[in-house]
């Protein structure tokens, strides 16, 4: 399967932080109940590697990924438990040529031109914009497309469901990133179902356009 290509026909990936593994299966079913068969969950907690095992594990129909990847350790911690992209926030060589060497397919952060051509000197054309709001918005992407015609993005950071259309409606995005729909304190307290109203918001936009 082609994972970039399936993040691309969903368009949207819900950026997690789980905090407590029981939690991850209420959230899967949060999204799946919404029509949202996908989770970026963060290395931004010790119950990130067990969610996305358990995920995996429990729901395989779910594209399941790992974000705020900032070390090879944690790659691999990642990839072991099931993960099937990597998602970092910033351009680290160390981690994206790990990736490149060992066919594990990364989806790096940027918000440069520099950053961009980093990328394409490792055969990598789809970038994470983060944080896409504070880095020009919009306005930044479409600045890119010049210089970089074949350069798709996932802009990510302060997205939410006013502005999620805007992005998606440029040429050069395959897909948004946000916690806005699964956000940190609803997962924490269990709130699945405003999780599940805030998805299937977002998902009736995505099929508006
Ligand atoms: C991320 O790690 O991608 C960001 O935290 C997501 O940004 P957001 O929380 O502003 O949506």
């Amino acid at each position: 399967m082609d994972i970039i290509k399936k993040i691309a026909e969903l368009k949207l990936v819900p950026v997690a932080v789980v905090e407590d593994s029981e939690n991850a299966i209420p959230l899967g079913n949060a999204l799946l109940e919404s029509g949202l068969p996908i989770v970026e969950v963060t290395f931004r907690t010790t119950a990130a590697a067990d969610s996305i095992s358990i995920l995996k594990k429990e729901m395989p129909d779910m594209l399941v990924g790992a974000g705020t990847v900032l070390k090879i350790k944690q790659v691999n911690a990642a990839v072991r438990a099931g993960a099937e992209f990597i998602v970092t926030p910033g351009f680290n060589p160390t981690v994206v040529d790990y990736c490149v060497t060992n066919n594990i397919i990364i989806v790096p952060g940027l918000n440069s031109a520099s950053f961009i051509e980093w990328g394409l000197e490792r055969g990598l054309n789809h970038f994470k914009f983060y944080p896409a709001d504070l880095s020009g918005g919009t306005k930044m992407l479409q600045a890119f497309s010049g210089p970089y015609p074949t350069v798709k993005f996932m802009p990510t950071g302060g997205i939410n469901n006013d502005t999620l259309i805007e992005f998606l409606k440029l040429k050069n995005v395959f897909a948004c990133g946000g916690s806005w729909i699964v956000k940190k304190d609803l997962i924490a307290s269990k709130k699945f179902k405003e999780i599940e109203l805030l998805t299937k918001e977002a998902v009736s936009l995505i099929q508006s356009l």
